[in-house]
């Protein structure tokens, strides 16, 4: 078999939007295959490195658990418990694991950190989430959307709550995808769209107040007050975020069929209400288990390229 060229998933606007027309084809043929407990492991003898310097669930079981059910194996390395943490340089780790396995994926802190990993690994590598991005996320968020409800495209999606990774996505997305992103943050919390690294201002709109915000969105989502690495400032933002919470009266103002998203794990009462995160409008757990059969797909492209089955 022919291996595909090197690539790297370090940022969502790192593949074209025909490419994740083909990851979300993929993704419903793979899940299919897990639901009809039919047989799928094209990745037999290749290996995951997964490198957590974050704390993770979801992350983890659904990659581990993914590698596995395709044929594969997975190591799985923390900063305490490896090198990582004990100051070898970041460029001697990518050498070193890369030479080693066939793919790496990496929750880290900066950014930078992933890049210069990538900069010298042979092998792909998967961001898992980093303080500016959440690609992986997205792409589970996305292929949800379109399970429920078709194609994202000219659809107005909310963003109710920190400027973060989650945020950050989102911005890219939009811009590739052509949706609208109507964002609403404390003040001092605000999106940079320099970070998110996107271009064109069409994609999103800003608001002060969230109630306006989610106005006819058909899609309502937010995040944790405080992102992990961002624990000191809890109490500050515990304040500054009062106001953000979804719910009830929040999703009355979207699409009377608006879903609703969090990537979890969630604080009922803080960002969200347990009346809306349990109610029949969210989509969470469909969310959640999605980040198995994209990443799936996302590792079957890495690996194989396109794939007909
Ligand atoms: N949503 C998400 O990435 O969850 P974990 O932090 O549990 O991996
Ligand atoms: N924004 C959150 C997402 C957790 C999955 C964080 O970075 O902690």
């Amino acid at each position: 078999m022919q291996k595909p060229p090197l690539r790297h998933y370090l940022q969502f606007k790192d593949f074209t939007a025909a490419e994740y027309a083909e990851v979300f084809h993929r993704a419903e043929v793979i899940k299919n295959k897990f639901k009809s407990y039919e047989k799928y492991q094209p990745l037999v003898d290749r290996t995951l490195a997964m490198i957590f310097e974050k704390a993770s669930t979801r992350t983890r079981v659904s990659f581990e658990a993914g590698m596995y059910q395709m044929g594969g194996s997975v190591v799985h390395l923390t900063t305490g418990d490896s090198q990582l943490g004990r100051a070898e340089p970041i460029e001697d780790s990518a050498k070193v694991i890369s030479r080693m396995v066939d793919l790496v994926m990496i929750r880290t802190f900066g950014q930078d950190k992933i890049e210069r990993f990538a900069a010298h690994s042979r092998v792909p590598v998967i961001n898992g989430l980093t303080n500016e991005f959440h690609p992986c996320q997205i792409l589970a968020d996305l292929f949800t959307f379109i399970e429920h409800r078709g194609s994202i495209q000219g659809k107005v999606v909310a963003w109710v709550g920190d400027g973060n990774n989650m945020a950050n996505t989102w911005l890219q997305a939009a811009e590739l995808l052509g949706f609208t992103v109507h964002v609403s943050t404390p003040s001092g919390y605000e999106i940079d769209p320099s970070i998110a690294g996107i271009q064109n201002t069409h994609c999103y709109r800003v608001f002060k107040d969230p109630l306006e915000a989610c106005a006819g969105a058909h899609l309502v989502t937010t995040d944790v007050w405080t992102s992990m690495g961002y624990e000191a400032e809890n109490e500050a933002r515990l304040s500054a975020f009062a106001k953000w919470c979804v719910n009830s009266e929040m999703m009355a103002q979207a699409q009377p069929n608006a879903l609703f998203m969090h990537c979890l794990p969630a604080h009922r009462g803080e960002e969200v209400s347990a009346e809306v995160i349990d109610g029949p409008q969210s989509v969470v757990w469909d969310e959640a288990e999605n980040r198995m059969h994209v990443q799936k797909a996302l590792m079957e492209f890495l690996l194989l390229g396109s794939v007909k089955n």
